[in-house]
């Protein structure tokens, strides 16, 4: 697919993207931009081929590497500039576009509160076990009100760990904190200070009304969080310091009810040890929108009932993927205009 031909700068989009602002904005920018039609996931030599001799950006997705080879070829090929379609960047080799000189640009900020929602959503799905009770209801299992039918797990006053404090960490706590007026608990190897900034403006308005705190509080020890927590949350980046950073040692000191969502990346969760887990202890619930080896899935995670899965569609509102689409083409239209990456691009 072709959009405005006569453009003089080739950009490469290696998926259709939803809406239209995002061409306009590259039509602006004099480019001529040529879409991959299709679903198929790209492999290197098919993004090699479609890179070709000449072509002056690239935005591609978070299904393709984007390493020394792919990244080389679009800088062979002239290329300055480069977006991931995502806010995550772990298939992006950032060291390799640095040293290429090639600036590399990501979609933050607009997928936040839609992340989030999702989070929400499959944290409610597994700890009420709506997926279970759909199936029950169409297979004509419902017989009648029972005491004891489809009990699942209250959040409201007790707590809940975050692991990643970012942007959707931060939005996530805000929801089930003041929603659900949970205890917090967060975690983080890295500095950022979403979350901290969060804590710190609603500690503020709590005291500011005289209201009875919910505790808000950092903590050092993963393990800890993990001991303390009724529901955790996962929202850190996926980096060699984060993949397994829940593995079967440390699920072992979750509590035996709790809720685990993952809206993050797929190979922070050992996803083997995660499904031997879940077997043993049936009150163990899980929310996952993402897998370590996406599109496959750990043999016997889909035969789980305690287990609720969707497609990697946390960020899948129209309003969040065409604002996706326009921000990735705002990265290439200002860098091949001889801009910098803007600030929130924060590769
Ligand atoms: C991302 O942006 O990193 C999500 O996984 C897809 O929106």
């Amino acid at each position: 697919i072709v959009v405005n031909p006569e453009g003089s700068k080739r950009v490469v989009v290696t998926k259709e993207l939803p809406g239209t602002h995002w061409q306009d904005i590259l039509t602006a920018a004099d480019c001529r931009i040529e879409i991959m039609p299709g679903t198929e996931i790209l492999s290197k030599e098919e993004i090699i081929a479609l890179i070709g001799d000449q072509c002056d950006g690239a935005i591609g997705q978070l299904t393709e590497a984007w390493d020394t080879d792919t990244l080389g070829a679009l800088k062979a090929a002239g290329g300055t500039a480069y977006s991931n379609y995502a806010v995550g960047f772990n298939n992006v080799d950032v060291a390799a576009a640095n040293e290429l000189g090639l600036p590399v640009g990501n979609t933050p900020g607009v997928l936040t509160e839609t992340t989030a929602e999702l989070a929400i959503a499959l944290t409610f799905a597994a700890s009420r076990r709506i997926v279970e009770s759909d199936q029950f209801m169409r297979s004509g299992q419902f017989h009648g009100w029972l005491p004891q039918l489809f009990m699942g797990q209250l959040f409201h006053g007790k707590t809940v760990g975050i692991i990643g404090a970012g942007r959707i960490g931060a939005a996530y706590a805000r929801m089930m904190v003041e929603g659900h007026k949970m205890n917090l608990v967060y975690y983080d190897l890295y500095q950022n200070e979403s979350l901290e900034d969060y804590v710190a403006d609603y500690g503020a308005l709590l005291e500011k009304h005289g209201e009875p705190a919910v505790t808000c509080q950092r903590v050092d020890s993963i393990e800890e969080l993990l001991k303390v927590s009724d529901l955790v949350s996962l929202h850190t980046v996926l980096d060699e310091n984060t993949k397994h950073l829940i593995n079967e040692e440390r699920l072992n000191l979750m509590k035996k009810d709790a809720i685990l969502v993952n809206s993050a990346r797929g190979p922070i969760i050992d996803e083997n040890a995660l499904v031997a887990h879940c077997q043993k202890n049936p009150d163990f619930r899980v929310g996952l929108d993402v897998f370590e080896e996406e599109p496959a899935m750990a043999p016997g995670l889909a035969d789980l009932d305690n287990v609720v899965i969707v497609p990697h569609i946390a960020s899948a509102t129209v309003w969040t993927r065409e604002g996706m689409a326009s921000l990735a083409a705002s990265n290439v239209a200002g860098l091949l205009q001889g801009y910098s990456l803007w600030d929130g691009a924060d590769v």
